[in-house]
Parts: C-alpha cells; sequence; structure tokens
C-alpha cells in the first residue's frame, strides 16, 4: 500500500507529531510506503514529493512547524484543469490513499477530491479549533498557552503603569482561543468575534478600573467588531482558496477607548508568536491519537472521512458534514456562562 501525507494551511504546533504517527502507524501496522507530499496540495500538483520512512520522522515530535512545509494558496480545485491535473498526478505517484492534515480549508478541497474519486482521509488541524465536527484540534491548546503567558505578562505593565493593556489574539472568526486564554489568562474584558462590542460598555469596565484597580487587561480575537461596525481586515491574499486575513481590531479598539480614558491604552498584537514553537504535551499527546487514527481508518478502507474527537474520544466524520464550515463559540457555551459570573466582562 503507498499512501500520500501533506500538510495544507498555516503552519500550527503538532504537526511534525501527525507526521511521525501516521507514518509510523502505517509502517507498523501494514509495512505501507508513505509518501510525504511537499508544501501542501502545492505538492501534489507539482508531483514534489519525498519518502517517509521510520528514520526520516524520528526526533521530530517536539518541533513546532511541519517537516513537509505547507501551503495556503495551493488549491487543485481552482480550475476543472488543475482538479485533472491533480487527479492524475495520484494515479502517477500510485497512490492508493491519501491522509491530508489540515484545517476547514485543506478539509474542503480534500471533500471535494474524494467526490472526483481520491479515497482520503482528513486529521483536524488548527490553533482557532473552529473546524466542524470535532471538540478540539491539536495546536490550540499550546496556542491558549502562549496567549495566557502573554496576558499574564502585560498584566505586569498594566499595573505598573496604570495602563488599558489590549491583547489581539489569532482566531478568524472564532473565538476560541481569545475565550480560552482570556479566562487562563485572567483578562478582565474578553472580545469574541461571536458578540459585539459595546464600545460604552468596554469604557465604563475601564474607567470602573481606573478606580478601583488602575489598570484592565483586554483580551480580544482578531474577527471581533464593534456593534454596528465592521471586522478589521489586514489583507487580501488573492490567490488564497480563502484570501481575507483578518487582523488590527486591537490597535482599533485603542483609539476607540483612548479618548475616553484618563490611563494610557496600548495594544500588543500576538500574531504568528500563537503558532509558532513546540507543541505543548496535550498537542503532542492529541496529535499522535489523531495520526494513528487516520491510518486506522485508512487500513479500514474509511475514506472521505476526518478523524475527530468528541467527549474525549476518537471517532470520524463524514467530510461531507466538515466541508466548507466553521465551529464558533455558541451563545449559551458554559465557558461564556462562567466568565460572566466571575465578573468578566464581554463587552455586550
Ligand atoms: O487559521 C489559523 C490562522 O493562524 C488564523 O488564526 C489566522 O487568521 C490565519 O491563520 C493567519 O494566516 P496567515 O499565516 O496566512 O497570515
Amino acid at each position: 500500500m503507498r499512501v500520500g501525507l501533506l500538510t495544507g494551511g498555516g503552519d500550527c504546533p503538532g504537526l511534525n507529531a501527525v507526521i511521525r504517527a501516521v507514518t509510523k502507524s502505517l509502517i507498523g501496522l501494514c509495512d505501507a510506503e508513505v509518501v510525504g507530499i511537499e508544501d501542501g496540495f502545492a505538492g501534489l500538483m507539482e508531483q514534489r514529493t519525498r519518502v517517509l520512512d521510520w528514520r526520516s520522522v524520528s526526533g521530530i515530535l517536539a518541533s513546532g512547524g511541519t517537516i513537509l512545509g505547507t501551503s495556503n494558496r495551493a488549491n487543485p480545485l481552482a480550475t476543472p484543469e488543475a482538479a485533472q491535473l491533480t487527479m492524475a498526478n495520484v494515479q502517477a505517484l500510485g497512490l492508493d490513499a491519501l491522509v491530508a492534515v489540515g484545517g476547514d480549508g485543506t478539509m474542503t478541497i480534500a471533500h471535494g477530491l474524494a467526490q472526483r474519486g481520491l479515497p482520503v482521509v482528513g486529521v483536524p488541524k488548527t490553533i482557532d479549533n473552529d473546524i466542524e465536527g470535532c471538540e478540539r484540534s491539536f495546536g490550540f491548546d499550546t496556542a491558549v498557552a502562549t496567549v495566557t503567558q502573554a496576558l499574564e505578562r502585560v498584566q505586569t505593565t498594566g499595573q505598573s503603569h496604570g495602563r488599558v493593556m489590549i491583547v489581539e489574539t489569532m482566531g478568524r472568526y472564532a473565538g476560541w482561543i481569545a475565550l480560552e486564554a482570556g479566562i487562563a489568562g485572567a483578562a478582565d474584558v474578553i472580545l469574541l468575534p461571536e458578540i459585539d462590542y459595546d464600545l460604552e460598555t468596554v469604557i465604563q469596565v475601564c474607567r470602573e478600573r481606573e478606580q478601583r484597580q488602575r489598570y484592565t487587561v483586554i483580551c480580544i480575537g482578531e474577527g471581533a467588531k464593534m456593534r454596528g461596525g465592521a471586522v478589521s481586515v489586514d489583507r487580501r491574499i488573492a490567490d488564497s482558496p480563502d484570501p481575507v486575513r483578518l487582523g488590527g481590531i486591537a490597535n482599533r479598539l485603542l483609539w476607540q477607548l483612548q479618548p475616553h480614558l484618563k490611563s494610557e491604552v496600548r495594544a500588543t498584537v500576538l500574531g504568528h508568536v500563537q503558532r509558532g514553537g513546540a507543541p505543548t504535551p496535550n498537542d503532542r499527546v492529541l496529535a499522535t491519537q489523531f495520526g494513528n487514527e487516520a491510518a486506522q481508518l485508512v487500513l479500514a478502507g474509511e475514506f472521505n472521512r476526518m478523524v475527530t474527537l468528541n467527549q474525549g474520544a476518537m471517532g470520524s466524520i463524514s467530510l461531507d458534514s466538515v466541508s466548507g464550515r466553521n465551529r464558533l463559540v455558541p451563545p449559551a457555551h458554559p465557558l461564556l456562562v462562567t466568565a460572566r459570573q466571575i465578573g468578566v466582562s464581554l463587552g455586550d
């Protein structure tokens, strides 16, 4: 059996742990030949591959990024010709199956290729934790740990100088990172894409804290917006399947708040720091479980499916119900309730 393996979309802590687990499981279980595809779907369109053996995946468990490289621009479904070429390459490479590790964009492409007859298994990857049908993707825990530490660190400056400190997280249109890290990092205000903030409410919280505590820490997801306002777009990448890149809301909020407050307002945009570095132990374990589960699905011939974690248990879901969807923080999520009950403002 010859199985292709690629990592698509943005890099994410734990990708190498998945590569290692898929390779070791497939070799160990059925002596499969594992073909690493370079730079995501770009490598499949250009037939850039390398064989992955036991030795090539040794010692990579704890390293960030992906040894295969990745791309969030290549789209084999962009035109009928590109799709045809990709399917022809699959044949030419002699692949019996493909394991695609990626976020919602990668899963949507994987689904499209499955519909064209490619036996594919998806593995959910994203720091955003926003993949439909899966309660936790690897990379999220690491990102939350990084943001939590950042919130703790800015608190020092907030306390010392009596400032309002705003920290902007990644997460696109989902507020999972901001919500979990905001709670773990003791943010006073957590602003999420799912709950438009009322500027007056945020001003009042900061003013009150100016009197009482001298400082305020605000954790804001990059996709958040003021009630009646628009999301803050950092750039558009024309040839990407998902062309909009969010960013800049922390600075926008800074200038909305500053005229109404005595204290100085400062903004920190964490950016790709959240995607870098070694995965946490939890992410290493989850990524290893996902990789092994993907190998099991390949062996069982269960294709057009994505590996999942739900209620703590490994499982899988049809790519039909994942493709083109996002998992957002629901309005009655227990963490929102907890945050409110301990006095965190959600800006509404
Ligand atoms: O989906 C992961 C993610 O890091 C988002 O949180 C962020 O909006 C986006 O990718 C950034 O992508 P890029 O690295 O292309 O700027």
